[in-house]
């Protein structure tokens, strides 16, 4: 009986222990610097460290709608209106510059503040130093857009032409000229009425209507001629944001890549008058749009008007 005891229980027993101590003695090298463990933990940590390079930080942020490669393409573009901007053909809206084109500046503010009433939400929430080499990823697809434009425009002439000549024309499209920062002083009544007679008189009301709340029967398209809208300079939120010099800045440098036109033949006297009438529009609450009111809106504007017509 104890025989079978032993030869059945403890004698088995007595190896796995010996086994296992044997284990735990060889083993504790490896175990116990746990080296062959170590790089699937640190690869596995890599993957969601966050992103650090302009690319990475580009990829995780703003391509599921700017697209991977910067062309607007993203996954999310199909349910958006506006699209988001094709950073290598597109233009760029919110400019700063007396040639229009943007500054690392400009996008970075961009970046920060996102274009209200648009699904270009603000980065506010990064590091400034994240937003800096984001808008210098984006600036780099722009130049890489305009190598690419100005290599087919050069080969398209069928003549042999220097690395050196299309670097030129490249730095000519891309670099932006002096920016131009507008100074105001204390509003001035006479100025939003002066600015009121030079809306009637420079056209805005075509768009905008008498009222500014956008005209109802004007059929706009963009540079990649996709439908678009005046704003509601009443209700809706402006693009640069209401701040007398983003205003002054749409209005002499226009929105390029919109139907929106620059005012650069008005004196600065007059386009300060004109800033100061655009900014006394602004109601509060300003009005949220989704992206399909938006679409509905630009494609479908005759259907409304008749509609708003029909409730008189
Ligand atoms: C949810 C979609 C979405 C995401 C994510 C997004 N954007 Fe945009 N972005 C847009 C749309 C839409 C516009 C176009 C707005 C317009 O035309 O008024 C835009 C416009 C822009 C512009 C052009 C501004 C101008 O002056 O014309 C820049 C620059 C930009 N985005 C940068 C970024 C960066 C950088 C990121 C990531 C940090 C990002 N966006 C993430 C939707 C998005
Ligand atoms: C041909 C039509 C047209 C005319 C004329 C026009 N605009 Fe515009 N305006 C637009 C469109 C379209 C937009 C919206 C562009 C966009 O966001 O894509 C706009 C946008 C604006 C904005 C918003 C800027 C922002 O930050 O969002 C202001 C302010 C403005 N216009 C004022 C004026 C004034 C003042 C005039 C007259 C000097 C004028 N517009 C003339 C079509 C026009």
């Amino acid at each position: 009986m104890l025989q079978n005891y032993l030869r059945y229980f403890v004698y088995p027993l007595g190896v796995v222990c010996l086994l296992a101590l044997g284990l735990f003695l060889s083993g504790k090298h490896s175990w116990a610097s746990g080296d062959a463990a170590s790089p699937t933990v640190k690869n596995s940590l890599a993957e969601s460290a966050p992103p650090k390079t302009g690319p990475e930080l580009f990829a995780s942020h703003c391509s599921a709608c700017h697209g991977l490669k910067g062309d607007g393409k993203g996954p999310a573009t199909r349910n958006l209106h506006p699209k988001p901007r094709d950073f290598r053909s597109g233009e760029f809206r919110l400019v700063s510059t007396r040639n229009r084109r943007a500054t690392r500046q400009d996008i970075e503010r961009v970046i920060q503040h996102g274009v209200p009433g648009t699904s270009m939400q603000s980065f506010d929430n990064l590091p400034a130093s994240q937003r800096t080499l984001l808008a210098r990823q984006v600036l780099a697809f722009w130049r890489a857009g305009a190598r690419a434009a100005a290599t087919a425009e050069l080969e398209s002439d069928q003549r042999e032409f220097s690395e050196q000549e299309l670097e030129q024309l490249v730095a000519q499209r891309t670099t932006p000229q002096e920016t131009i920062v507008p100074i105001f002083g204390d509003p001035d009544p006479r100025q939003v009425v002066a600015g009121g007679n030079l809306y009637f008189k420079q056209g805005c009301q075509a768009c905008h209507g008498d009222d500014g709340v956008g005209a109802q029967d004007v059929w706009l398209v963009d540079n990649k001629r996709r439908q678009t809208r005046p704003r509601d300079l009443v209700h809706e939120p402006l693009k640069g944001g209401s701040t007398m010099e983003s205003i002054y800045l749409r209005l002499l440098l226009g929105m390029p890549g919109t139907p929106h036109p620059s005012s650069a033949n008005l004196t600065d006297e007059q386009l300060i008058a004109l800033t100061h009438f655009c900014r006394s529009l602004a109601r509060e609450p300003t009005l949220v749009s989704t992206n399909y009111q938006r679409s509905l809106w630009s494609t479908c504007r005759q259907y409304l008007s008749a509609r708003e017509d029909a409730k008189k």
